[in-house]
């Protein structure tokens, strides 16, 4: 596991340290709570897919008996912890939201706080969104369909078009009042490909820190020697030799800073792509 630390200038009065979490997909590594001990980072910020999220059947696991429950106890003991929901949250239901508070660590669904002159949003994946709209209000707890057909999966590595797709759109209307809200603004978006691609395009509203995971680095790194930087290989929704798979990268307003994340999914190794754990200096004002 990698520590990597980013300078952000932010108006603020003194400085703050930002731990930044994404893809744990239930797992807890290792090194992660000895690293966050030893930084002791004002807020931990997880954007997105602490689950992995396939749906428990008979006696398969359920939110109550995730690893993640355990690791977010821990997490809330060392600083304040909000979550934003990644794609693989798309199975969650209203009981586990109940398991989530019991631990002490704040969900942010589409959702903002306010915290000592920071605006802390949570951007839930479009994949949620439409799990819920696609929920059988009858059937159990865990009544839905599977997000991924087939063919959106074929899609979500070969994508048509640089475009979120009509059917996995976030929902964006509470964001008007959140970059409203005085403040430096922070927001956790799981997807980093909803920097710029149309409609969505985080990167062109006055948002001044966008906070992403979800690509793991392109999976398979390699060097591009005329850059003098490492580049992934593949990224879901932003197919192959992604643009936004880790690092910061300039928007119009603010920046947007991409974890590679700290687990695996999938049958594809990580190769030249070490899990990361993101510290982010906010340096407060100069
Ligand atoms: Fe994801």
């Amino acid at each position: 596991m990698q520590e990597t630390v980013y300078q952000v200038s932010a108006p603020l009065r003194g400085e703050r340290w930002l731990a930044l979490l994404t893809d744990l997909h239930d797992r807890s590594p290792r090194l992660l709570l000895p690293s966050l001990r030893s930084h002791r980072p004002d807020l931990i910020l997880i954007a997105g897919d602490f689950l992995h999220g396939e749906i428990p059947e008979g006696n398969g696991l359920k939110m109550e008996e995730s690893p993640s429950l355990h690791l977010f106890r821990e997490l809330a003991r060392i600083a304040p912890t909000y979550v934003s929901l990644g794609n693989h949250e798309w199975m969650l239901c209203p009981e586990d939201f109940d398991c989530i508070a019991g631990t002490g660590v704040h969900v942010l669904d589409n959702a903002f706080v306010t915290l000592d002159g920071l605006v802390l949003g949570g951007l839930t994946s479009g994949t949620v969104i439409r799990s819920r709209r696609e929920r059988d209000p009858k059937g159990g707890r865990y009544a839905f369909p599977h997000p991924y057909s087939k063919t959106s999966l074929f899609r979500q590595f070969f994508p048509e078009k640089r475009e979120i797709r009509k059917d996995y759109l976030p929902d964006l209307t509470w964001l008007g009042k959140f970059e409203k809200t005085p403040g430096f603004h922070v927001l956790l978006s799981h997807h980093p490909e909803y920097g710029q691609y149309p409609p969505v395009r985080l990167m062109d509203r006055p948002i001044e820190l966008i906070l992403s995971g979800h690509a793991h680095g392109g999976q398979i790194r390699y060097y591009r020697l005329h850059r003098r930087k490492w580049a992934g290989v593949f990224a879901p929704f932003q197919g192959i030799f992604p643009e936004f798979s880790e690092g910061m990268h300039e928007g119009r307003y603010g920046k947007l800073i991409i974890s590679r994340g700290l687990a695996n999914t999938g049958p594809v190794p990580r190769l030249f792509n070490p899990t990361e754990v993101v510290y982010i200096h906010l340096t407060g004002r100069v």
